[in-house]
């Protein structure tokens, strides 16, 4: 049994939803995380899985949904709460003797840094690590998802300075796949695993998505963030990550490295680009 979080599927990539619909395909007996007995939780029942409803902060709704399970798949939106949901879901691994926890991380997870959301994806990580429930941490891009979600209808208006601005990027459908292809390795997998799937300019992310790309003054940003986000986690989040990306601008960085063969080896195919997920 394989107990996916996130199942239902929400805003940032979907990954929880596509790994569990990947994970069926391929005839696994899935238990489906969610938080609310929605249409969506309908869905996946029909599909197959066996659908619990619980919140991951809640050790009471975590510890039941953890009964048999061997394999599991971590993921927690960009919102408060990580590190209560880690906790819970690391002491219920561990209890029940998971053998493998897929866990999404970002890209640098690290004690220093530059926003306070990555560095809870290291302390995440840390708990998870010494659970010793075989944690795998995917330290994924900027999803395509983020920036269709912060686009306006008629432009990509980011606080990012020129269009050469350069990101890593990934799609949500690249992360669930090598998290789906993680979770069916029967074998040893490295316990990092950086994802990028595409370097691009912001300029060439926007032409992609079919918007023309505006430089927003960082205040002004932050500003409408809020209503468009209306969670001043995530808007803290996003305000240190867009000043970073404009820090670094058209110059080079450590992490800045496309993961093509990773990408490959457990999606079985090349990493989709954002023009391709822009088209869809
Ligand atoms: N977006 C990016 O650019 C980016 C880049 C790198 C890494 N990441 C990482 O990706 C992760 C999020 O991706 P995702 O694809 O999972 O996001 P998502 O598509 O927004 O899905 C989040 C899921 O979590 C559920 N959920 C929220 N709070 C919950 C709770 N308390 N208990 C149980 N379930 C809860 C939501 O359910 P409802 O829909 O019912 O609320 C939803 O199904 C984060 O860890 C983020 O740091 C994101």
């Amino acid at each position: 049994m394989i107990l996916v979080t996130g199942a239902a599927g929400g805003p940032q990539g979907a990954t929880g939803r596509r790994v569990a619909e990947l994970l069926l395909a391929r005839g696994q007996e899935v238990r489906a995380f969610v938080r609310a007995d929605d249409e969506r939780a309908g869905e996946l029942r029909k599909l197959g899985a066996d659908v619990v409803v619980g919140d991951l902060r809640e050790i009471t709704t975590v510890r039941p949904a953890m009964r048999g399970v061997t394999r599991a798949y971590f993921t927690y939106p960009v919102t408060a709460g990580l590190l209560d949901a880690t906790a819970a879901f690391a002491a219920a691994a561990r209890e029940e003797g998971v053998e493998r926890v897929v866990e999404v991380s970002q890209l640098d997870a690290q004690p220093l840094a530059g926003t306070p959301r990555m560095r809870r994806h290291w302390l995440s990580e840390q708990v998870f690590d010494w659970a010793g429930v075989g944690a795998v941490h995917l330290r994924a891009a900027v999803f395509f998802e983020n920036l269709a979600v912060a686009a306006d209808p008629g432009e990509l208006a980011l606080p990012l300075g020129p269009p050469d601005t350069r990101i890593p990027l990934i799609s949500g459908a690249d992360v669930a796949g090598t998290g789906a292809g993680l979770l069916l390795e029967p074998g040893p997998v490295d316990p990092v695993v950086p994802l990028t799937g595409q370097m691009a300019t912001i300029g060439e992310a926007a032409a992609a998505l079919g918007l023309p790309y505006t430089d927003l003054p960082p205040a002004e940003w932050e500003a409408r963030a809020i209503g468009r986000y209306g969670d001043p986690y995530a808007v803290e989040h996003l305000t240190h990550l867009w000043a970073i990306f404009r820090f670094i601008g058209a110059g080079d960085h450590p992490l800045f490295r496309v993961t093509g063969e990773t990408i490959r080896r457990f999606c079985g195919r090349r990493p989709e680009t954002i023009r391709e997920f822009g088209a869809r």
